[in-house]
This record gives structure tokens, sequence and C-alpha cells, in this order.
């Protein structure tokens, strides 16, 4: 393929496929749960690394959550974003900084369906952190009714 886009180099350390070792969810309304994921981030040569989340049911292996979208780097610094669309139709932009292998982000703005089901999710925050062969996700949100708290927390495992 393309060689990886000059300004996207430092993130080459998230390239590639990863599918999860243990991925569980959490939130105050809901039951816990436990969930696995296919993540992939890969470029075409441009300055951009697209990115998706597949998740599923443990047991069922019926889809579940997805979101598919692009990451971006500011030119000449530590900032990274994220753009992504979820299926249950909410979209958003996050900006957050890079420091080694560790973002952490969150959004600024968010877009939702007029016909979205409650409650709204207000705001979404991220941390990926990658050790070895290791890719951990933590993803945390703030809804209409609950304060910013931890949502979903996942190990992944490098598979290409
Ligand atoms: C529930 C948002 C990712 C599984 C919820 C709720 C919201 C939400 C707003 C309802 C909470 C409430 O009733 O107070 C999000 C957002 C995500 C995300 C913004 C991504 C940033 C995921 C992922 C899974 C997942 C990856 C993995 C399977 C669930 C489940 C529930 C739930 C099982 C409880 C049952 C249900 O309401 O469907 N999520 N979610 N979510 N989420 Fe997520």
């Amino acid at each position: 393929g393309p060689e990886l886009h000059e300004m996207m180099k430092p993130l080459s350390w998230i390239l590639g496929k990863w599918k999860s070792l243990n991925g569980e969810g959490h939130f105050p309304t809901i039951k816990d749960f436990a969930y696995i994921e296919e993540v992939e981030f890969f470029h075409v040569g441009q300055p951009n690394i697209q990115c998706c989340f597949y998740s599923s049911h443990p047991e069922s292996k019926k889809p579940m959550h997805r979101e598919v979208g692009f990451l971006r780097l500011k030119p000449n610094s530590d900032q990274v974003a994220i753009i992504l669309s979820h299926n249950n139709g909410v979209c958003e932009l996050e900006e957050g900084h890079m420091v080694g292998q560790e973002i952490k982000m969150e959004s600024h703005t968010l877009g939702r369906l007029t016909f979205g089901k409650e409650p709204k999710t207000k705001k979404i925050a991220r941390v990926f952190r990658r050790d070895g062969d290791i890719l951990e996700q933590v993803v945390s949100m703030e809804t209409s009714n609950t304060p910013m708290t931890e949502h979903l927390r996942i190990k992944y495992k490098k598979v290409e």
C-alpha cells in the first residue's frame, strides 16, 4: 500500500487491526455488560487515519455499537482529533493531546438525530493507550441525566 503520510507518522503506533481481549461496559443507569470489539486503523496515504470500531455481543456475536471515522493531527503539534459517526445517530468531533503512545481527548461538538432516543449523549471522552501489543480504550460520557462517568473499558491485542 501507499506510504504513511509524513504528517501522520507520530500516530503510526495505532495503525493495524485490533481484536478485544476483554470489553466491559457500565454506567450508573444500566446493568454491567461484556462485549467484544474489532477495531481497525488504516490509511490510504492521505494526512488522516481512517478507523472503525465494530462491537458485538460476546456470546451471540450479534453486532452492537458501531463507529466509523478518521483521526487527524494538527501539523507540528501534539494535538489529535477524531471525527466519528455512530450507528445510533450520534456524530462527534473530539480533540485532545498525545503524550508518547497515549491520546486523551473529549468532544467539543456532538450531533444527534431529532428522533434519537433518551437520554441524550452530551459529551464523550476517550483515552487510547498502547503498551506493547496491547491497545486500551476507555470511554466516558455525560448524558442528559448522568454527569461524566466511565461507560466502556476494553483492551485489544494487535492481530495484523
Ligand atoms: C447504553 C451511549 C458505546 C453498549 C448507552 C446509553 C447511552 C450510550 C447514552 C444509555 C444510558 C442510559 O440509559 O442512561 C454510548 C456512546 C458510545 C457507546 C456515546 C460511544 C462513545 C457503546 C459500545 C457498546 C455499548 C461500544 C458495546 C456493545 C451499551 C449497552 C447499553 C448502553 C449494552 C445498555 C442497553 C441499551 O441502552 O442499549 N450507551 N454508548 N455502548 N450502551 Fe452505549
